[in-house]
């Protein structure tokens, strides 16, 4: 079959990557790619969310499935787009309709969710302009930090976390009234806060049954010891070693299986990834939030991890026989590094040559922002490459890839040192 994957960093790369190692996959496509995607794949410079365009595409390249990697297509309804289509309706997208894409899309829609379900989360209220005052009034109820979440996608800023109560209600004020985050944040979901060590856990859908993959965690700060501005996230490990098999069973007793009976009961039509962000509080996991998507760069471990043909999976998905896979996971242990910009999360600059990916040997390289210029590699992006190690145990698997990444070379490259360092 022919697939196209929408979508063009580390994740897409991750998924050209495994999907290109499948015998069922006859001509593989991504829109738009980069240039690790160059490498198993055609790209097609176009842009995740120009629908039309993407319809041009899959009937000109006879498209049997589409995979999309980021939540803009999705909260976009990019899958109704297909059904609605009489040219279209037949081919498969792997991703949830716009309406359970809410989950990503709103913070107060998934609240709700969670809140309706029965599923651990931390308590909340939500505000908008005009109860703007109530907000204040529900900051003194609670203790410190105050955790402020814009309820719209907000590019991964939308969620401040503030010690102080006085500087909570100037932040809620300035979502609310000032509209900081634009139309994300006319509404603000205020919440407990949660304290534990966070974790994320991936689960695969056909709507009616459910895989789960393996857990990962990642690292948000730019600095280390996790300090700094938040990133979309600087290296990840697989398997989470503090998530025991007994936590485990919690989290799919208490909250992917009320997440999936969730779906149904509201609704809610959902074929693809559920990221399940969650916390460890005491020895109970909570949820934080739900991505509709892969993880980025949870997924430059998770899938490494994957030994089933990953197209097989994608095809049980989309016919709702998810039922009939055993999910196969590598023993060994995956880690990744996210080498990037100088100056990223903020302004940083890009066209910079990138040298060594091809004396990289023990390692894969997953590239993020890179793309091929004149012959070159370049940086195009904050985040650039994901340098993937396997490894007996986690510390062997971060060893390889910290030693990989000495022989890659961009100016200005910055990467965390400290991968691992709490687990
Ligand atoms: P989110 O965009 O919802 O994932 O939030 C971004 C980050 O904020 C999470 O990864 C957590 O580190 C933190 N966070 C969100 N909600 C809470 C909470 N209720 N308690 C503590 N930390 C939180
Ligand atoms: N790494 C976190 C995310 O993909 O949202």
């Amino acid at each position: 079959m022919n697939i196209l994957i929408l979508g063009s960093g580390g994740r897409e790369h991750t998924f050209a990557w495994k999907i290109a190692q499948s015998s069922k996959c006859e001509k593989l496509f991504v829109a738009p790619g980069n240039s690790g995607t160059a490498e198993v794949a055609t790209n097609v410079n176009i842009s995740v969310t120009d629908f039309p365009a993407i319809k041009k595409l899959v009937i000109e390249n006879h498209i049997n499935m589409v995979v999309v990697g980021p939540e803009d297509p999705l909260v976009q309804g990019v899958h109704d787009f297909f059904l609605n289509d009489e040219a279209l309706k037949a081919i498969s997208v792997i991703g949830p309709q716009m309406k359970a894409a809410e989950l990503e899309g709103s913070k107060e829609f998934a609240k709700e969710f969670l809140f309706r379900h029965n599923i651990p989360t931390a308590a909340y209220e939500s505000f908008t302009k005009e109860t703007v005052e109530n907000g204040y009034v529900f900051l003194e109820t609670l203790n410190p930090p105050y955790v402020l979440k814009a309820d719209g996608l907000a590019a991964g800023k939308g969620v401040v976390i503030l010690n102080d109560l006085d500087d909570a209600k100037a932040e809620l004020k300035s979502m609310l009234v000032d509209a900081k985050f634009g139309q994300a944040s006319t509404k603000v979901v205020i919440e407990e806060f949660l304290d534990g060590i966070e974790l994320s856990c991936f689960v695969l859908t056909d709507g009616e049954h459910y895989k789960i993959l393996p857990t990962a965690k990642d690292y948000k700060r730019i600095g280390e010891g996790d300090t700094g501005l938040n990133t979309g996230g600087m290296g990840a490990v697989s398997p989470v070693p503090f998530a025991t098999n007994e936590f485990l069973n919690k989290i799919e007793e208490r909250i992917v299986k009320p997440t999936i009976a969730g779906f149904k009961k509201d609704n809610l039509p959902y074929v693809g990834f559920v990221f399940i962000g969650l916390i460890k509080v005491g020895n109970d996991p909570k949820v934080i939030e739900y991505n509709v998507r892969m993880g980025d760069p949870e997924t430059e471990v998770v899938l490494p991890r994957l030994k089933n043909d990953f197209v097989e999976i994608l095809q049980a998905m989309a016919s709702g026989t998810l039922d009939k896979i055993n999910i196969e996971i590598e023993e060994r242990a995956a880690t990744t590094i996210m080498t990037v910009s100088g100056g990223y999360p903020e302004a940083y600059e890009k066209g910079k040559i990138i040298t060594g990916v091809d004396a990289i040997t023990d390692s894969i390289p997953f590239h993020a922002g890179a793309q091929i210029k004149d012959g070159n590699i370049v940086t195009s992006g904050g985040r650039v490459m994901a340098i993937t190690s396997y490894g007996n145990t986690y510390q062997e698997a971060i060893k390889k890839s910290y030693q990989s990444i000495e022989k890659l070379h961009f100016d200005k490259i910055y990467y965390r040192k400290d991968i691992g360092f709490d687990l």
